[in-house]
């Protein structure tokens, strides 16, 4: 089956084909991401309706050219995906309204994916793909949470942020270090010029039991680390790097107690934060060291991408998961109360 994948949550419009009839990362026919970024660089952070608006121009001549790239005409798609939410309700009602447009203009079902179980099922597009159970840690700019997964559509809520989530973290951090929107990137890549120890922040919650995080404090203490220092190149570094430790230690040691309390040794990462090199590094090395392993998606698939809309779009449409005539966004939305795979075909 030939998915046309859409997504437009948030600022990035992403289009993609995933044909289930080819394994593993060949699957992915063609994908492609529009950023928004500049677009909302002089507002210092997403301007929702600026959004909606850039959606629809550039929607579908990103999904003429990723067909083009994947060499296939519109007649050959069979069934088309997108992102039904969580995210902004007028940047999802765009995505939704035009896959719901073409899958009717060219007679193929058509189904609304939650943004987070692409994420989560990201890596599955990878060679040689982790089987449920598993843990999952989903961390993105505006979710962080530690899921187990019993099967695919079968998720359990272990833990998750009481406030703001690890991808803020990162963005409000560099933005009060004068860093430009977005700065989880950018920070990440200053804190390689940073000195290890040179700043130590605390590890949130993780002097007690419990799989929840708390972040806000954090950029609290590097904004008075940051006032009291002297502003240099090297201070902003060595901060960024005291601030990167403080969030990678407390999401391993999250992950190492949500793996003990699943009884698993499998451990998935996907969303933005995933991308950051040191996260990696650590759970890689953490699940290595348990005799177990932790499975990412490459780097481009972490952050917001239209690839793992078709690829889960693909498994729910193949269970016989398809949307009624009416088109409704949910722009808040709990994963658990998803439809399990299996029982998809009941519904
Ligand atoms: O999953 P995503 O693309 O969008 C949401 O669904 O939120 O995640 C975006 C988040 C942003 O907060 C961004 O700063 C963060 O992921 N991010 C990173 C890195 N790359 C993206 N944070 C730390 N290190 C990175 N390398
Ligand atoms: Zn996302």
């Amino acid at each position: 089956m030939r998915v046309l994948g859409i997504e437009t949550s948030c600022d990035e419009t992403g289009v993609a084909v995933y044909d289930t009839a080819l394994p593993g990362p060949a699957g992915l026919r063609a994908h492609a991401v529009y950023s928004q970024i500049a677009l909302h660089a002089e507002y210092g952070g997403v301007v929702p309706e600026l959004a909606s608006r850039d959606h629809v121009r550039k929607l579908l001549p990103l999904v003429r050219q990723t067909l083009a790239e994947a060499g296939l005409a519109t007649s050959d798609i069979d069934g088309v995906a997108y992102t039904a939410g969580p995210g902004l309700v007028g940047a999802l009602l765009v995505g939704a309204g035009t896959a719901r447009a073409l899958a009717w203009a060219l007679d193929v079902p058509a189904v609304g994916v939650h943004h987070m179980e692409g994420h989560l099922l990201a890596p599955l597009m990878e060679e040689d793909p982790p089987e449920p159970p598993f843990v999952a840690l989903l961390v993105s700019g505006g979710h962080t949470q530690l899921v187990a997964v019993e099967a695919i559509g079968r998720y359990r809520l272990l833990g998750e942020t009481l406030d703001d989530a690890a991808g803020e973290a990162f963005d409000k951090t560099a933005k009060l270090m004068g860093l430009p929107y977005p700065g989880g990137p950018q920070l990440a890549a200053l804190a390689e010029k940073g000195t290890p120890g040179a700043f130590r922040f605390a590890r949130p919650m993780t002097d007690r039991p419990g799989l929840d995080f708390s972040f806000s404090g954090l950029k609290t203490q590097v904004l008075l680390g940051w006032q009291q220092s002297d502003q240099s190149e090297q201070t902003r570094a060595d901060i960024a790097r005291g601030f990167e430790d403080a969030v990678v230690d407390t999401l391993a040691i999250k992950c190492e107690r949500a793996l003990d309390a699943a009884g698993s040794d499998t451990l998935v990462i996907a969303g933005g934060v995933g991308a950051n090199k040191r996260l990696r590094a650590k759970l890689q090395a953490m699940c290595a060291k348990r005799g177990g392993r932790a499975c990412f998606p490459r780097p481009s698939l972490c952050t917001d991408n239209g690839a793992m809309i078709a690829f889960a779009g693909a498994l729910r449409l193949e269970a016989g998961q398809r949307e009624g005539a009416a088109v409704n966004v949910t722009p808040r939305w709990d994963m658990a109360g998803l439809p399990p795979l299996a029982a998809a075909r009941d519904w």
